[in-house]
């Protein structure tokens, strides 16, 4: 007989607070009070959650419990290259040294993190096939938007800015390229897919010309597949006078194989977070280096970390630099792990890109038959299948099969990207996971493509065994309650109100 017990609601943490109730106490400091103008003293003292400590990790043990992360499991977010954070990592930028050091200290005092940044930088550099780095950017965003600042500043210097105003963006970009391109003052020109999965080259030869600046793209794509034409693509470019900028957020599948710059790209961006590993998502941390031809050098941010003989030193003196992008010297604790985990790897780092692009092609080759293909090639480093099969048979779509697949839990791949392909599934397994984690993947969407068939209304509803049901995602985009509102918020978890008073007495207690 099978009991049924009732779910427990799980209060907000301002709902659990009670005034007076304390996590720690600190002894009496007996320091004077600092005198704060009136003008900048805040009105009321902030209003707080009071909770004893075990209540406090509790709440916070809850939440770690309803998320899911690479260590929980599978994690196959296309694109996003979710791979295992070495723990080792995190050993050595808990150092001291690193840890503790501030971005003020003089550069004699901090000889061995410059000397990191500056071995990262040559190690990226021959990675890119290209001739200086630049750290500073603090994503692949902020990288892109870098590059572009420096394709300006190199048509300015050539007497061409005012002429060259357009970069060519493909139609599988991210949407952060045609963001970047706008940003950086560009007119924004698309171009298409053809059947195969490679760029237009009929429409690049048409409408390239002496305006354009250059072209962003990422090869792979965000397909999966490695452009085919990519050097013709480049040659286009390079005769009409233009750059090409390479966003290397697929990176991951050529590390130590193809070299962007050996393909005819003058401007590279990296995500650290992503090839090198790193603990991100949910908007950090990140690094975005940059890595550029020669004739670019002159123009990238200061300072530009060099090296003289045996002493690492910050170089400001460039005059044509494009200025800072960012705070100090970049964010230095992801240059600390991208660093290790590139060494760990060593002169080995192609065996990284093969494995990730064997792990993503056993993978499609397991589900090709249960979904559509749209453009049927070995894949890179990750894959794009179509639920638009089960769509079209069964009304399943591809946001069906990603709720259900944290049933079986899985971590969703990336869904409906890149634009071009409907219904779109994207496949990032990474070279990380053991076979045994890529068959369980596979049995389960084989699994879900049966229940389609058989169980339409399962796979519907799901997620049916996560703390968070199917929520109402137009509710969601639209009216996100993203801050609690004391006295009038909604009790969205179920849970017991608020003490009476509570919240009021609350800001006194704080
Ligand atoms: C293809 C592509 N380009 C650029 C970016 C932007 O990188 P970041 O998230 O570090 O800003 C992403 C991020 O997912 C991406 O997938």
């Amino acid at each position: 007989m099978s009991v049924q017990v009732p779910e427990i609601p799980t209060p907000l943490v301002f709902e659990q607070s009670r005034p007076g109730r304390r996590a720690s106490t600190f002894p009496a400091h007996g320091l004077p009070v600092p005198e704060v103008p009136p003008e900048l003293a805040r009105g009321r003292a902030p209003r707080l959650p009071e909770l004893a400590e075990p209540e406090l990790v509790r709440h916070f043990t809850g939440l770690a419990d309803r998320t899911f992360g690479v260590d929980t499991g599978f994690y196959p977010l296309g694109s996003c290259t979710m791979k295992h954070n070495p723990r080792m990592n995190e050993r050595v930028v808990s150092l001291p040294g690193f840890r503790d050091l501030h971005p003020l200290q003089e550069e004699d005092g901090a000889q061995g993190a410059l000397e990191l940044m500056w071995r990262l930088q040559e190690i990226l550099a021959e990675v890119a096939g290209l001739d200086a780095v630049t750290l500073q950017p603090a994503a692949g965003s902020q990288g892109e938007l870098t590059g572009l600042m420096l394709m300006r500043a190199y048509f300015a210097d050539r007497g061409e800015g005012g002429v060259r105003d357009t970069v060519f963006v493909a139609d599988t970009a991210h949407g952060t390229n045609p963001a970047s391109v706008t940003m950086a003052g560009y007119k924004l020109e698309k171009v298409g897919t053809d059947a195969r999965g490679n760029l237009d080259l009929e429409v690049l030869r048409e409408r390239v010309n002496e305006r354009t600046a250059g072209l962003m793209l990422t090869n792979p794509s965000t397909l999966g597949l490695f452009d085919e034409s990519i050097e013709e693509v480049a040659r286009i470019f390079h005769d009409a006078g233009a750059l090409l900028y390479y966003d290397g957020a697929n990176l991951n599948a050529v590390c130590g194989i193809s070299r962007p710059g050996d393909m005819g790209f003058d401007i590279v961006h990296y995500n650290l977070h992503k090839t090198f590993s790193q603990p991100h998502g949910g908007g950090g941390p990140g690094g975005g280096p940059v890595a550029v031809r020669g004739k670019l050098e002159p123009f990238l941010p200061v300072p530009a970390v060099v090296r003289d003989g045996d002493r690492f030193r910050f170089d400001y003196d460039r005059p044509k630099s494009i200025g800072k992008v960012r705070g100090f010297a970049g964010p230095f604790g992801v240059f600390v792990r991208a660093y290790a985990y590139i060494r760990s790897y060593g002169p080995g780092l192609r065996a990284m890109s093969e494995a990730a692009v064997l792990n993503a092609n056993y993978v499609l080759a397991r589900l090709r038959e249960a979904y559509d293909l749209p453009f049927d090639r070995l894949c890179m480093h990750e894959f794009v299948l179509s639920a638009r099969n089960l769509k079209r048979d069964h009304g399943v779509t591809a946001l069906d099969v990603a709720k259900r697949l944290m049933d079986y839990r899985f971590h969703p791949p990336t869904i409906y990207f890149p634009l071009i392909v409907p219904e779109a599934l994207m496949i990032e397994p990474t070279e990380t996971e053991p076979k045994e984690r890529l068959d369980a993947f596979a049995d389960a969407m084989l699994a879900i493509a049966r229940e389609a068939a058989v169980e339409r209304e399962l796979v519907k509803g799901a997620p049916h065994r996560r703390p968070v049901k199917r929520v109402d995602e137009v509710q969601a985009a639209k009216r996100a309650i993203v801050r609690y509102r004391f006295d009038d918020h909604p009790r969205l978890s179920g849970g017991p109100a608020p003490a009476a008073g509570a919240a009021v007495e609350a800001q006194k207690g704080a």
